[in-house]
């Protein structure tokens, strides 16, 4: 996978780099020498407090420039009502929570490896979602069937495209196996995936199984980025 296919948020978020989290650069950096590692540490902070989306969510008081990613796909979609319970499935910092939260959202519940500042209203769980039980770990803190299922899941890329293919549409299957189980009829999917990726069975299903499914790339997604958002609405 090149590096431009590679998820990007990990390297584009407003906090600066930690050097290597469970979820974040560090498998993707392990390999480089000190000196490369600092290179590529210097190049992510210049680009990042160039970026006019980062600089905007730290304006604005959003964990992430993701935001503004969830921000466009409602105001295009209208997919957060007020009173909404909302599942966010890789929800670190918590961008996405924040958003659904100010939307209306009366219940959210987001996991995420990496440990998530709290964030009032939000109840938020440490875990790795493909883990059994997790899903029904949130079910009960959600209390109720969810309304919107988001998933903005990205692994650690490991440099082996096809590895990192299956990876990718191994959590976007996951993410929609329970959005299909979970949702309330009507209610709706998103989900991060890449452009190239042979997403077709999931398609398929998504398709089957909700009135309306588009592909979405946001103005705040990096052009150079292959990030691309699945919307799946109104569950049959
Ligand atoms: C792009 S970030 C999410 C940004 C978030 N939407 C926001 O608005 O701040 C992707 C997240 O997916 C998480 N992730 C990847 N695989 C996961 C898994 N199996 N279970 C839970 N979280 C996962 C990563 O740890 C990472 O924090």
């Amino acid at each position: 996978m090149s590096d431009e296919e590679k998820p990007a948020e990990r390297r584009r978020m407003v906090r600066p780099p930690s050097g290597g989290t469970a979820a974040g650069r560090g498998m993707g950096t392990k390999m480089k020498t000190a000196d490369t590692k600092s290179m590529s540490s210097q190049q992510w902070i210049k680009r990042q407090l160039s970026d006019k989306w980062s600089e905007k969510a730290r304006a604005e008081g959003w964990r992430s420039r993701a935001a503004f990613k969830l921000i466009e796909i409602d105001n295009r979609f209208h997919l957060i009502k007020s009173g909404s319970r909302v599942i966010d499935l890789g929800a670190a910092p918590g961008g996405w929570v924040q958003v659904a939260l100010k939307r209306g959202a009366k219940a959210v519940v987001g996991v995420d490896l990496l440990p998530i500042e709290p964030i009032p209203g939000a109840e938020l769980i440490q875990a790795d979602f493909t883990h059994a039980g997790v899903d029904q770990q949130m079910m009960d803190l959600l209390g109720g069937a969810p309304d919107l299922v988001l998933s903005d899941m990205a692994h650690n890329t490991v440099g082996h495209r096809q590895t990192d293919h299956l990876k990718i549409i191994a959590l976007i299957e996951i993410a929609a196996d329970f959005a299909i189980r979970t949702l309330k009829p009507g209610g709706h999917f998103v989900s991060k995936n890449f452009q190239g990726g042979d997403a077709g069975g999931v398609l398929a299903r998504l398709r089957e199984e909700f009135e309306t499914v588009k592909y979405v790339k946001p103005e705040s997604s990096r052009k150079d980025s292959a990030e691309v958002f699945l919307v799946a609405m109104n569950r049959r």
